[in-house]
C-alpha cells in the first residue's frame, strides 16, 4: 500500500490476503476530516482493485475511539451552499459503496455520529468490549449526515433510533449493540484481541472465492435498496453467475472428493 497517507494507517497481513486500515488521529479520537475521508476513499480503492486482497478491516488508532463523528472543528464554519454544493461528508458514502471487497469495522471505543455511521457503512461490525455506539449529532444543531438517519433505524429499529437520533443521548454498548444486530458479536481482552478476531474473520473470509464473496456481499446489500421481489430475483442471477465460475466446480469438487477446496479467484 502507498505509505503516503497522513490521517490513516495502512497495512496488508496474511501474504497480501487482508488489508488493516486504521484510521489516526488519536489526539482527537479519530475525528472524520476530509484528508481522512480522500485518505480512506484512495486506500479503500486501492485495496479493492487490489486482486491478493480479498477483506479489509477499518478501525481507529488509540483504546478510546473507532472515531468520534466528523470534525466539528473544520465543519463549524460550513454553509448551507458549501455544504449542499460541496456535498459535505458524502466521499465516506462513495468510497465505502464502491468497494466490492468486505470491510470488517473492528469498533474500539467510541462511534458516534460520523464514526457510528461510517461503521455502519461497514459489511460487518466487531465490537470492543468498550464500544459506544450514538448519534450526537442533534447536540450540534445538525442531523446525522452520512447515513445515520437511514442506517440506524434498519438496524435497531425505529424506537430505539429515534430514542438516540432525537436526544442525542442513550447510547448503545457492545452487548446492546450485538444484541439488536448493530454489531456481530462483542469481542472481550482488549483491543488487540479485538483486532486478533477481526483479522481471524478476515483470513476465514480470504480463503473463500473473491468473486463469490462479492456477488454475496453485493446480493446482502441489496436487500436494503430493493423490495422482496426484485432482491431475490437480482440473488437468482448472482446464484446462477456462480456457475460459471472455475471456483463453484473446485468448491463442489472439493466436497465430493472430501478434500479441502483451492479456489482460484475466476
Ligand atoms: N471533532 C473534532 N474534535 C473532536 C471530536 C470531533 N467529532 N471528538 C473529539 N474531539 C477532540 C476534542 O475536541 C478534544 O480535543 P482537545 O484535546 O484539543 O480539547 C479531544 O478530541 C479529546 O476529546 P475529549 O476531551 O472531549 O474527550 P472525552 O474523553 O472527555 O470525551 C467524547 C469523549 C464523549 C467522545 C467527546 O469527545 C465528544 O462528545 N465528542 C464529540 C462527539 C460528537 O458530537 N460526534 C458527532 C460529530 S458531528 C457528525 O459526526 C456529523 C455527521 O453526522 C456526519
Amino acid at each position: 500500500v502507498s505509505n503516503l497517507y497522513e490521517t490513516i494507517l495502512a497495512e496488508i497481513v496474511d501474504d497480501g490476503r487482508v488489508g488493516i486500515i486504521t484510521i489516526n488521529r488519536p489526539e482527537v479520537l479519530n475525528a472524520l476530516s476530509t484528508q481522512v475521508m480522500d485518505e480512506l476513499a484512495d486506500v479503500l480503492q486501492e485495496l479493492d482493485a487490489d486482486p491478493r486482497v480479498k477483506a479489509i478491516i477499518l478501525t481507529g488508532s488509540g483504546k478510546k475511539a473507532f472515531a468520534a463523528g466528523a470534525d466539528i472543528k473544520e465543519m463549524r464554519d460550513q454553509e448551507f451552499v458549501t455544504a449542499y454544493l460541496g456535498r459535505l461528508l458524502s466521499g465516506y458514502e462513495r468510497a465505502t459503496s464502491e468497494c466490492r471487497t468486505p470491510i470488517i469495522a473492528a469498533v474500539n471505543g467510541y462511534a458516534l455520529g460520523g464514526g457510528c455511521e461510517l461503521a455502519m457503512m461497514c459489511d460487518i461490525i466487531l465490537a470492543g468490549e468498550n464500544a459506544v455506539f450514538g448519534q450526537p449529532e442533534t447536540n450540534l444543531g445538525v442531523i446525522p449526515g452520512m447515513g445515520g438517519t437511514q442506517r440506524l433505524i434498519r438496524a435497531v429499529g425505529k424506537s430505539r433510533a429515534m430514542e438516540m437520533i432525537l436526544s442525542g443521548a442513550h447510547f448503545i454498548d457492545a452487548e446492546e449493540a450485538v444484541s439488536r444486530g448493530l454489531a456481530s458479536r462483542v469481542i472481550t481482552g482488549g483491543p488487540e484481541k479485538l483486532i486478533e478476531a477481526a483479522i481471524d474473520l478476515a483470513k476465514q473470509i480470504a480463503r473463500l472465492s473473491g468473486p463469490v464473496v462479492a456477488m454475496a456481499k453485493e446480493a446482502v446489500n441489496s436487500a436494503n435498496d430493493l423490495g422482496l421481489s426484485e432482491g431475490v430475483k437480482k440473488e437468482n442471477l448472482f446464484f446462477s453467475a456462480c456457475f460459471g465460475l472455475y471456483d463453484q466446480k473446485e468448491g463442489m469438487s472439493a466436497f465430493l472428493e472430501k478434500r479441502k477446496a483451492r479456489f482460484e479467484n475466476r
